[in-house]
């Protein structure tokens, strides 16, 4: 199958490709002497990384000289550890990133989040793929806190929790672009939360950080490249959807992603302290 070439931006220093994905959308961002990656895609989609960079940029993979990870949902995270490990390529990520899938729930969350994938891939019309990876990401250059991404020093690195605890944006602040991996979502015209958002205090004050960027271009982790007339107003358009009422399919999607360590000990912490409240309150009459 042919490949056809897709730039999303281009400027005097880069210009930065859209490679589609099983599910999601994965960037390569082009410098004259590097490549990097933003996102790797499901484990399946090396072969079309691969196709895209020696088809269209005329270079070979190992020119990527860092793939950074948003977050580690299958779909974002699921080819990193084989592009390292086929192509010598290293891996920037959050440093609690595999804190994600770890222990036996952690296990469970990761085999239905695979699921989830292919679900998704088969609803819109993808034939079923291999999308199971390893649930250790173990990044090579571990991102502590806001600032310049490894190597890339033009990428600002944003910790935005609340669809994970580690995700992370990059900002390139010279170009006003941003790549928000799941935080912004635009499907069919439609600026979209992603699923889920368990973390929804957090979730507010990331858009809230957002928002304080000049971002006219935005690159979303699914759906269109967004060019933002208004990204304050796009930001405090997204924090309103945290509230919204859940549809069908985002009530399902949280009843099966209860697994993960941070969500389940989250959850058990906030009624173990509201039976504390309570039981204070009825001893001491309050
Ligand atoms: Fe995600």
């Amino acid at each position: 199958m042919n490949i056809e070439k897709c730039i999303v931006a281009e400027n005097s220093g880069f210009r930065i490709h859209l490679i589609k994905g099983y599910i999601s959308n994965i960037y390569l961002v082009e410098y004259p002497s590097s490549l990097l990656l933003l996102d790797s895609g499901s484990i399946s989609d090396i072969h079309e990384i691969r196709r895209y960079c020696e088809n269209i940029c005329a270079r070979p993979m190992s020119d990527i000289t860092l793939c950074v990870v948003s977050h580690m949902h299958p779909d974002h995270a699921g080819g990193a550890a084989r592009i390292r490990e086929k192509f010598g390529i290293p891996v920037a990520a959050f440093y609690t990133i595999d804190n994600w899938y770890s222990g036996i729930t952690g296990l469970i969350q990761h085999s239905l989040d695979c699921m989830m994938e292919l679900f998704v891939g088969k609803s819109i019309g993808k034939k079923l793929k291999s999308v199971y990876f390893g649930r250790k990401l173990r990044p090579d250059y571990p991102i502590f806190t806001d600032g310049p991404l490894p190597l890339f020093s033009d990428w600002e690195v944003v910790h935005i929790p609340g669809h994970t605890l580690h995700d992370i944006a990059l900002f390139n602040k010279k170009e006003k672009i941003l790549h928000a991996g799941d935080a912004v979502l635009s499907v069919n015209g439609r600026f979209r939360m992603p699923l889920p958002v368990y973390f929804k205090r957090a979730m507010r004050a990331s858009y809230e950080k957002l928002s304080g960027l000049e971002v006219s271009i935005v690159l979303p982790g699914h759906g269109d490249v967004i060019r933002a007339d208004d990204h304050h107003g796009l930001f405090t358009h997204m924090s309103g959807l945290i509230d919204e009422p859940k549809s069908l399919m985002s009530t399902a999607v949280h009843r099966i992603s209860l697994f993960t360590p941070a969500v389940w000990k989250g959850s058990l912490k906030n009624i173990l302290s509201r039976i504390s409240c309570s039981c204070f309150s009825s001893t001491f009459k309050i």
